[in-house]
């Protein structure tokens, strides 16, 4: 049986009628720059995510980017990460002119390690980017206070995670609401995608969200007038009239995938080779992957894409050893966890429409390999 690693035909399938009803709206009017769905998208996502403001824009790699540039880095000036990660986290450090410094993971979450984001403080220190990878959120209760102590600008880079919660403090928060920003991607894969790039951006702060939309239409507040020199990082209305026809179904999605993470978890559990992914219990995991760790993880590959059943490798190379920073200077057995992963780590196929059927032939296949 062919299963694909997502089936976007399948979903788009489920939901034809209102997307294109949305898109059809927009092109009757024939207004695609910031039309009224662009501000709704933001209401609701503000919403989604207990922020007071959500600022659209072109890309979840713009997204990291607008809020990197507000932090108004000098040459020199670091801001912590983590390496096992896309590749936009770091890549818009340093793009906002800003030193990415890496720091190891929890093995368990995958997600950034705080005890190893104090160990990395200097007095250059301007950031953090914590990245909720696979769509678990990092430990925020115990990065904020280091942020606080610091001065340093928190963002969250919730492209995974968008709904995803964690419990801080006895509260359930959500993906982006603790952070100086949040960051959202719809990139198509995405838990809500769009029909092409898109991103967006939320903060509680008043004065960081007045800057974010200035950067994001060139610098300016007033049209033709820059304090600033920004970037056209604007959300496509027919992007924003999408999401809006999906944003409904969202919850409901990401319970699916819950519910078939679960069943993965029942079928692997105890297995003496496949490791499968551990939920933080104050997580509410909302499942953007599903990644295993195994041993003989290339052979495994190849032996499921011989049965055509889809998977992929996030992340085969972590971002410290990325031929574009060999400058930064670290070596291979500089960040053990993040290195042990990307060498164990495979993705499985998971999403709402994945059947009973293909997910048993993804577990017949994994399990089946190690028999
Ligand atoms: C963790 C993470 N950060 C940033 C991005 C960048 O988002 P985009 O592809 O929308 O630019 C992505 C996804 O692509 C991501 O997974």
């Amino acid at each position: 049986m062919n299963v694909p690693l997502l089936d976007l035909v399948a979903q788009y399938h489920t939901i034809k009628e209102d997307v294109l009803r949305a898109m059809n709206a927009v092109m009757d009017r024939q207004g695609f720059i910031m039309g009224p769905e662009v501000a709704q998208l933001e209401a609701e996502v503000a919403r989604l995510s207990n922020a007071r403001h959500a600022i659209g824009c072109a890309s979840g790699t713009d997204a990291l980017l607008l809020p990197l540039r507000a932090l108004d880095l000098e040459p020199g000036d670091e801001v912590i990460t983590t390496p096992f990660t896309f590749f936009a986290t770091a890549g818009a450090i340093h793009n906002a002119g800003g030193k990415p410094v890496f720091v190891d993971i929890e093995p368990a979450t995958f997600n950034i390690a705080p005890a190893a984001i104090q160990a990395a403080v200097t007095p250059r220190t301007r950031g953090i980017v914590a990245v909720h990878l696979f769509g678990q959120m990092a430990a925020m209760e115990a990065i904020l206070p280091i942020a606080a102590r610091h001065g340093l600008g928190l963002i969250e880079d919730a492209a995974q995670a968008i709904g995803a919660r964690r419990k801080v403090d006895g509260q359930w928060r959500r993906a982006g609401e603790l952070g100086t920003v949040g960051t959202f991607s719809f990139f198509p894969s995405k838990n809500l995608g769009g029909f092409g790039d898109g991103g967006m951006m939320v903060t509680q702060n008043d004065q960081v969200a007045e800057r974010l939309r200035r950067l994001r239409l060139h610098g300016g507040a007033r049209q033709y007038h820059h304090e600033e020199v920004g970037y056209n990082s604007r959300l496509d209305t027919l992007q924003a009239a999408v999401l809006l026809a999906k944003l409904p179904h969202l919850e409901e999605w990401s319970r699916a995938r819950a519910e078939r993470a679960r069943q993965y978890t029942e079928a692997f559990t105890g297995h003496a080779d496949v490791c499968p992914p551990a939920i933080d219990p104050a997580n509410h995991h909302i499942f953007h992957q599903y990644t295993i760790r195994v041993p003989r993880r290339n052979e495994l590959q190849a032996h499921l894409k011989a049965k055509g059943i889809g998977n992929a490798i996030y992340y085969p190379l972590p971002l410290h050893l990325q031929p574009c920073f060999a400058h930064l200077g670290y070596q291979r057995g500089r960040l053990p966890a993040s290195e042990a992963a990307m060498d164990t780590v495979i993705s499985l196929p998971i999403y709402p429409e994945l059947t009973r059927d293909q997910q048993d032939a993804v577990i017949d296949a994994v399990l089946g390999f190690y028999a």
